[in-house]
């Protein structure tokens, strides 16, 4: 959509309802903590390969989707947790990490206000369903898809290098404009596909039923992207008391020492002012 050509700046654009997707900006401090991402993408990649295991990215694309699932023959990995939610991989799902929790009180302030815009009550109970990051080097990209019986899909990036591609979502009443008298040439340009243009630390707020795809990132440098569903409690759920994921119990302790694990120790040991057996700083 070109909304600098001339129409625009001559009549101003009108929706009368409020829109598809909300931004808004969260400080990630990214930097701070990628090394953890890296692994526990690392970790993932061995995961969906040996399992040959299916995603909706493409060429190089790696996503952490697989965690929220207990996946055959994750035993024999080393960074194995359980089969509890959440603890298929040892750190958990990133929703229960302690460097998110800041995002996701923000993102539950927002989602009150956006839930009451969309029809819904302000008192009806959201929770986390599934959640996890994308990596995307170069010539990676996201194909079509969906996320079914998410009330509230929402996308953050964590790192988006300038001209690395964006979010794309496909036009919902697309089949309105099959009985419009439009050109040809709407299809064959993919009019019925819409850019989202962001930067680092924009988060995204869309229905799950929008179906969207990512553009390939042309860059050099990786995109790194946290999504996370959410859903309505039902009233079974409501009376099973469901935990914010940050509240639910810490992982199960590392037995494999990876670079995240190494650098937290180094920095234990440096707040420490001395040395300290691993079997110290491990302890929780
Ligand atoms: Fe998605």
């Amino acid at each position: 959509m070109n909304f600098n050509s001339p129409l625009y700046q001559m009549a101003d654009a009108i929706d009368a309802f409020p829109p598809y997707v909300f931004k808004f900006k969260h400080d990630f401090k990214f930097d701070t903590w990628k090394h953890k991402v890296d692994q526990y993408l690392d970790d993932v990649d061995e995961l969906t390969k040996s399992n040959n295991l299916s995603d909706p990215e493409a060429d190089g694309g790696t996503t952490s989707v697989h965690f929220n699932f207990n996946n055959l023959n994750a035993e024999k990995f080393s960074w194995y947790g359980s089969e509890d939610y959440g603890k298929m991989h040892k750190y958990g799902l990133p929703s229960q990490w302690p460097e998110l929790k800041e995002f996701y009180d923000h993102l539950d302030h927002m989602l009150g206000y956006i839930q009451v815009e969309w029809g819904s009550r302000a008192e009806w109970r959201r929770f986390v369903s599934e959640n996890w990051i994308n990596r995307h080097p170069k010539g990676a990209w996201t194909r079509e898809h969906h996320h079914q019986n998410a009330a509230f899909a929402t996308v953050a990036y964590l790192d988006l290098p300038p001209n690395s591609g964006f979010l794309e979502i496909r036009n919902p009443l697309e089949n309105l404009k099959k009985g419009e008298t439009i050109d040809g040439m709407y299809w064959t340009d993919e009019r019925n596909w819409g850019q989202v243009e962001c930067e680092t630390n924009d988060v995204l707020v869309f229905p799950g039923w929008l179906s969207h795809r990512t553009q390939k990132n042309e860059t050099n440098d990786n995109r790194y992207v946290l999504s996370t569903n959410l859903q309505f409690a039902t009233k079974v759920q409501e009376e099973a008391e469901i935990k914010p994921p940050i509240e639910r119990e810490p992982v199960a302790p590392p037995w494999l020492v990876g670079k995240y694990e190494e650098l937290q120790r180094e920095q234990k040991r440096e707040e420490a002012g001395g040395a300290l057996k691993d079997s110290d700083i491990d302890k929780p």
